[in-house]
């Protein structure tokens, strides 16, 4: 059985409940590096089948080779492609994008939305996890009509991670820099009391706060911040 790093479950916590949500089907990781996801997703029953793709050959051996020592080379395939390009899309598909740039994610979430038609995407989820520009990975979202189902935050050797699960199909819509910076439901699970998402909070006040005499959309951020002062 996989360990998981706290990063990583967390991620796997996300798609879970997406799976919970579809029932059984597929679980699509895009830059699959190490495969320790689908492995850990089919050892649990979390995925009927799993497809990885991989940028790099490096990285796609390693998940060929980490499925198969697993016993799972029957229920996986992993692909050496840019993105989610090449895989044919299906009603029930669960696709992680994780561990990578928000701008890499906004490019492979832009192409997959061209490919693909809107009545297959209202059918899948996406859980999605930027390693930096999560602002600008929430913006774009929210301009695509993508519904927050949830985000969650958590620590992993010291730095906060956040995970999104969402899904398509809302009409196109603004967040505004106060929810483009902090997140939309994290903010309510702030407001809840939620005390992780709080010492997330103080962490940003502290970034933002440096970033805010170059960034509009940071200082903005938290001059809202500020009028909403919840604590
Ligand atoms: C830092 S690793 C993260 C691996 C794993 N997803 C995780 O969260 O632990 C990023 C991986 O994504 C791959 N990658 C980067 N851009 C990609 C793209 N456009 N399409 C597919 N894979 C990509 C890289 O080769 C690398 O193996």
């Amino acid at each position: 059985m996989i360990n998981l790093s706290s990063r990583l479950k967390a991620i796997y916590d996300q798609v879970g409940a997406a799976r919970k949500e579809l029932g059984p089907g597929r679980v699509i990781d895009v830059g699959s590096d190490h495969g320790l996801l689908a492995v850990s997703c089919l050892e649990n029953g979390i995925a009927e089948t799993v497809i990885c793709t991989e940028i790099n050959e490096g990285p796609a051996e390693h998940s060929k080779d980490a499925l198969k020592e697993a016993g799972f080379e029957d229920r996986s395939q992993v692909l050496v492609t840019d993105g989610l390009d090449g895989v044919k899309l299906q009603k029930g598909d669960v696709i992680v994008i994780a561990g990578m740039g928000g701008l890499n994610i906004i490019d492979i979430l832009s192409r997959c939305i061209g490919n693909e038609t809107p009545e297959l995407l209202r059918e899948v989820r996406f859980v999605i996890q930027p390693q930096k520009s999560v602002n600008l990975v929430r913006k774009f979202l929210a301009g695509q009509g993508f519904v927050f189902d949830d985000e969650s935050v958590c620590t992993d050797r010291d730095f906060f991670y956040n995970i999104m699960r969402m899904s398509y199909g809302a009409q196109p819509y603004e967040l505004g820099a106060y929810k483009e910076c902090y997140g939309m439901l994290l903010i309510e699970k702030a407001v809840a009391g939620d005390e992780l998402v709080r010492s997330y909070f103080d962490h940003l006040d502290e970034v933002f706060s440096i970033r805010s005499r170059s960034d509009r959309v940071v200082r903005d951020a938290l001059e809202e911040r500020q009028r909403y002062d919840y604590f």
